[in-house]
């Protein structure tokens, strides 16, 4: 089937989201949306991440998009069965396939998790995680400053490298092995986390095996596209359209995007 697949994140995190199905199913086409304006959703009460992700998923729907990938950790936390009861197509979310693979590799059974404050204290992962295996050890860390880093374009700045390592210094990792970025904004930082954490710590990017999961999904429901098709990937900001397009270039490298902004009053307005 050739509509959209949707994927929403509060602001550009889910582009390292995006990037994984992009790469994982070139015939898909994608409508994308970050509410940047109102980001971060990590530091906000659960009634707010609720009210804004329906927000979006009322624009994906009005998109015609045929599933939904609620590509951000904190609105998987607080949202996904919501979503799930309020739609008829096909919607997941990115905890379960890091959890998942945390669990698949962990042999020390000790396993880091870096995410918002919000995510942190939902306790989503740790439940995620012990429900697959109970024997292990989850230690979880809020890093809401690298969303910030991240939103401002400076990720890849000395500044960045500051951040995070400070935001690490007390995180004694002994012998975990495992680390899931439990906030899609987080992969953009790899380098610098991977640095301070050192080699030997593997780190769970959920943008990958969350393309698998779609992958899978578009199958088992009979919506994948057909080929030859040339696709189209739409991707819009509640922000200013320039530093998101300049975000989205960089990390994604590719000129098949358009981007636009959208302002909150029409967003709000197609969802009344
Ligand atoms: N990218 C988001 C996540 O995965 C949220 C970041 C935020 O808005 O605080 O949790």
């Amino acid at each position: 089937m050739n509509k959209p697949i949707g994927l929403l994140d509060s602001g550009v995190g889910g582009l390292t989201v995006l990037k994984a199905v992009i790469d994982c199913l070139p015939n898909e086409s994608i409508v994308y949306i970050g509410d940047t304006k109102r980001c971060p959703y990590g530091n906000r009460s659960k009634e707010e991440i609720i009210e804004y992700t329906l927000e979006l998923v009322q624009f994906l729907m009005d998109q015609h998009v045929k599933m939904i990938v609620i590509a951000c950790n904190t609105a998987t936390a607080h949202t996904l069965e919501i979503v799930k009861n309020k739609v008829d197509i096909p919607v997941i979310g990115v905890i379960e396939p890091g959890s998942e693979a945390a669990v698949r590799l962990t042999k020390s059974k000790k396993v880091g998790v870096l995410a918002t404050v919000s995510t942190v204290d939902s306790g989503f992962y740790e439940k995620s995680i012990l429900g697959k295996d109970e024997s292990i050890h989850v230690k979880s860390l809020a890093c809401p400053e690298f969303v910030e880093i991240v939103e401002k374009n400076l990720y890849e700045t000395v500044e960045a490298k500051k951040i995070v390592e400070k935001r690490l210094e007390s995180f004694k990792t002994g012998n975990m092995d495992t680390v899931i970025l439990g906030c899609t904004h987080f992969p953009l930082l790899t380098p610098f986390i991977q640095e301070r954490l050192g080699i030997e710590v593997t780190l769970i990017d959920s943008g990958a095996l969350t393309s698998y999961e779609v992958e899978k999904v578009l199958k088992e429901f009979k919506l994948d596209a057909k080929a030859p098709v040339t696709r189209t990937i739409d991707i819009y900001t509640t922000g200013p359209e320039k530093p998101f397009r300049t975000i989205a270039q960089n990390w994604l490298q590719t000129s098949e995007l358009n981007v636009r902004a959208i302002s909150l009053e029409r967003l709000k307005l197609t969802h009344d």
